[in-house]
């Protein structure tokens, strides 16, 4: 079996537990997958790359071992997880009275971005799912997982692999940085191709509704749900009357304070120009995480630069995004300036994540 990695990360004696291997993302080596899964058999955690984001993972049909992923990523217990199948027919494992419509989406979009929300099988214990009587379910479109659950026999319930409200992690280093010695096997195959979570579908509400924006594009779902749309209901705290308990307003947010400007593009950069004016005259440590058309207009700054890619690719900019967040948190800006990328296909996604990374601080000009 490969040797596992030596990390020079500073968090020291910590990480002494945690495995660290690099996988191959297309072809991971047999052995080192054979390990990781017995480490989900006996009980611990893995991290894997997914094609959305990186996922921190339990055997789902262990309550004790969902447990430690609760308190790894110090989420509360009201935030239920997603389980991880590697198979259509697997998914009879973890849900009971699958409706028609889900085994349709289930062929169109599986392995893929879509998370469906169904009955919970008895199987999997409540705290999966929070005590709710649904469980939410996806197929990932990436070997690694794949492997590893076919190598378990057990579906893996995994969150996406960062401390809870953080920016998720898009690579095996951001899981470090986050967990430090408390997963037993981190898997790194390289940066998670999409970058941006799943998309959440509830098929327990007549019509199915969509839960969280994310890697399939409302678009694509309107193939199989003509009707589907996606209604925000971003709260500002936890209640009882919570839509979706992962809907807290407080969400993928980055240390700095985070402002979101929304408009027209020639407007939203002459704001931001005066915005960035008036934070240096402050004192402030500025980043701008900014397509590159904006950078050839901002450079003159001296602010700290992340760059998302061309504005017109949607795939490039959601690959970057939290990894940006990250990078200028790593650079210790105070604010960090970003705009919206419209609400078409993944556009909504992006724009979502970065209304709850701003808090609810937006700018409309
Ligand atoms: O792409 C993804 O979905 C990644 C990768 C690792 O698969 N996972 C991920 O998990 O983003 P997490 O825990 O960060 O987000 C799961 C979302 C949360 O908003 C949670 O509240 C919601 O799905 N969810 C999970 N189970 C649910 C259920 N039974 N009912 C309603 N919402 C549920
Ligand atoms: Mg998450």
């Amino acid at each position: 079996m490969p040797k596992p990695q030596k990390d020079d990360n500073p968090k020291g004696d910590r990480l002494n537990r945690t495995k660290l291997f690099k996988v191959d993302p297309e072809n991971p080596d047999r052995e080192v997958i054979r390990f990781a899964a017995n480490k989900i058999l006996e009980g611990g955690l893995v991290a894997f790359p997914t094609e959305t984001v990186y996922g921190l993972g339990a055997n789902a049909f262990n309550a004790e071992a969902v447990n430690r992923i609760f308190k790894a990523k110090k989420r509360p217990f009201s935030d239920p997880i997603i389980v991880h199948i590697a198979s259509i027919n697997q998914l009879e494992t973890v849900a009971e009275n699958i409706p028609e419509l889900a085994w349709r989406l289930a062929q169109r979009f599986w392995p893929g971005p879509l998370t469906i929300i169904v009955a919970r099988s008895r199987r999997v214990p409540p705290n999966v799912s929070s005590g709710l009587p649904t469980v939410a379910v996806r197929m990932p479109n990436h070997r690694v997982p794949l492997a590893l659950i076919e190598e378990s026999g057990v579906p893996i319930a995994a969150p996406s692999a960062n401390l809870f409200s953080r920016p998720s992690a898009t690579l095996a280093q951001h899981v470090i940085d986050d967990f430090g010695g408390e997963v037993d096997v981190v898997l790194d195959g390289g940066p998670a191709p999409i970058g941006l979570e799943s998309t959440v579908l509830d098929l327990t509400q007549s019509p199915a509704r969509i839960l969280r924006p994310g890697g399939t594009p409302v678009e694509a779902l309107r193939e199989i749900l003509p009707e589907v749309s996606y209604i925000p209901k971003y709260l500002f705290t936890e209640t009882a009357e919570a839509a979706s308990p992962g809907m807290l307003m407080k969400h993928y947010s980055p240390k700095a304070r985070l402002l979101l400007f929304m408009g027209s593009s020639d407007r939203v950069l002459t704001r931001m120009r005066e915005a960035v004016e008036e934070l240096l005259r402050e004192g402030k440590r500025v980043g701008l995480l900014v397509p590159s058309e904006d950078y050839a207009t901002l450079r003159e700054f001296r602010v700290e630069f992340s760059l998302l890619g061309p504005e017109s690719d949607l795939n490039q900019v959601g690959f970057n995004l939290f990894s940006g967040m990250r990078d200028l948190d790593s650079r210790e800006v105070d604010v960090i300036l970003v705009r919206g990328f419209g609400l078409d296909g993944l556009g909504l996604a992006i724009w979502d994540r970065l209304v709850r990374a701003a808090e609810g601080n937006i700018i409309h000009v």
